[in-house]
């Protein structure tokens, strides 16, 4: 029930209609028994600044951040965490509201960790020190590069259609030596994947490709069969078995799919508003549970 008491957060996109965070955390707030609501907020490209403005006006106690505004929403803040500044994307506010002051804006980004949760959910260890190929160069893999890189993966190399994209995320993410010396870019292609992926332990989706309506797309070229020593992991959640975990199940290879980093940041973000000691797999399962039932099979 909404009373006067009630606490709110919400997404900050454009367009927000199809997203699943309203879904999985508004199922962890009933969980709980929590009196806070999880709501949509359609924000216009060129509005970010002044709908931030509002949300802090209007008592919000936090937000999440998603396309296109993961980097516009930035100057607008008081405060961005060191991953997020590093990353060079917010998905999450943190509204501090005082009585006597102007509220605090905190942005952070719980992309990077919130995929080291799902990798460590379907049993695949990051810090072993093992290879990793990620196939995209957006927001996405930024963050599961970063995410990769601290957890203390052994190389990563970031293939992408548009290769200069790849080698500005690679600048970008390496510019601690430490880091620059495991990174590599490289342009997508059929025979380049193929020839990485004898090597690798880890594959990552992060492009749209397999997404719905296009479910017939995948990187993996058809007949050729996955290694099975490979976990492949798609970020890709509709439909939530691409057209790649159907190649890699055939294979023999272990699979995480998209729900796993959708839910774990979820749960991440939950845990900074809430602020409740919580155990935060257990909310990612009530998420997990709540986006399971209306997504595509
Ligand atoms: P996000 O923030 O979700 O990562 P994005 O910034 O639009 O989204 O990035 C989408 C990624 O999917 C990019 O790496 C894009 O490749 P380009 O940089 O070359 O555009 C990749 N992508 C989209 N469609 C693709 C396709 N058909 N084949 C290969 N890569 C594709």
């Amino acid at each position: 029930m909404i009373d006067g008491h009630t606490k709110l957060v919400g997404l900050i996109g454009w367009p927000v209609e199809h997203s699943l965070s309203p879904v999985m955390h508004n199922a962890a707030f009933d969980a709980l028994g929590l009196n806070w609501r999880y709501v949509p907020l359609p924000v216009r490209p060129g509005q970010v600044e002044v709908a931030v403005r509002g949300l802090a006006a209007l008592g919000f106690r936090g937000a999440n951040v998603t396309v296109p505004h993961k980097q516009a929403i930035m100057p607008a803040l008081n405060s961005i965490e060191v991953n997020a500044r590093e990353l060079g994307a917010v998905n999450t506010l943190v509204i501090g509201q005082r009585t006597d002051r102007a509220p605090v804006i905190m942005g952070c980004n719980t992309d990077d960790q919130g995929f080291i949760g799902a990798l460590r959910q379907g049993r695949f260890e990051p810090e072993d020190g093992g290879q990793a190929v990620v196939v995209g160069a957006g927001g996405a893999a930024r963050a599961v590069v970063y995410g990769l890189l601290w957890a203390g993966i052994g190389g990563v190399v970031v293939l992408n259609r548009t290769l200069q994209r790849a080698q500005a995320l690679v600048a970008d993410l390496g510019r601690q030596p430490r880091h620059a010396a495991r990174l590599r870019a490289l342009a997508l292609a059929e025979e380049v994947l193929l020839e990485l992926a004898r090597a690798a332990d880890l594959l990552v989706n992060a492009t749209s490709v397999g997404m719905w309506p296009h479910v017939a797309g995948s990187l993996w070229p058809a007949g050729v069969p996955i290694p099975s020593s490979l976990t492949v992991c798609d970020l890709v959640y509709n439909p939530l078995e691409t057209r790649l975990l159907q190649q890699a199940h055939r294979s023999g290879a272990p699979t995480i799919d998209g729900l796993g980093m959708l839910v774990c940041q979820g749960a991440l973000a939950f845990d900074l508003w809430a602020n409740q000691d919580l155990d935060v797999s257990q909310v990612a399962a009530w998420m997990r549970e709540a986006c399971a039932r209306v997504v595509r099979r």
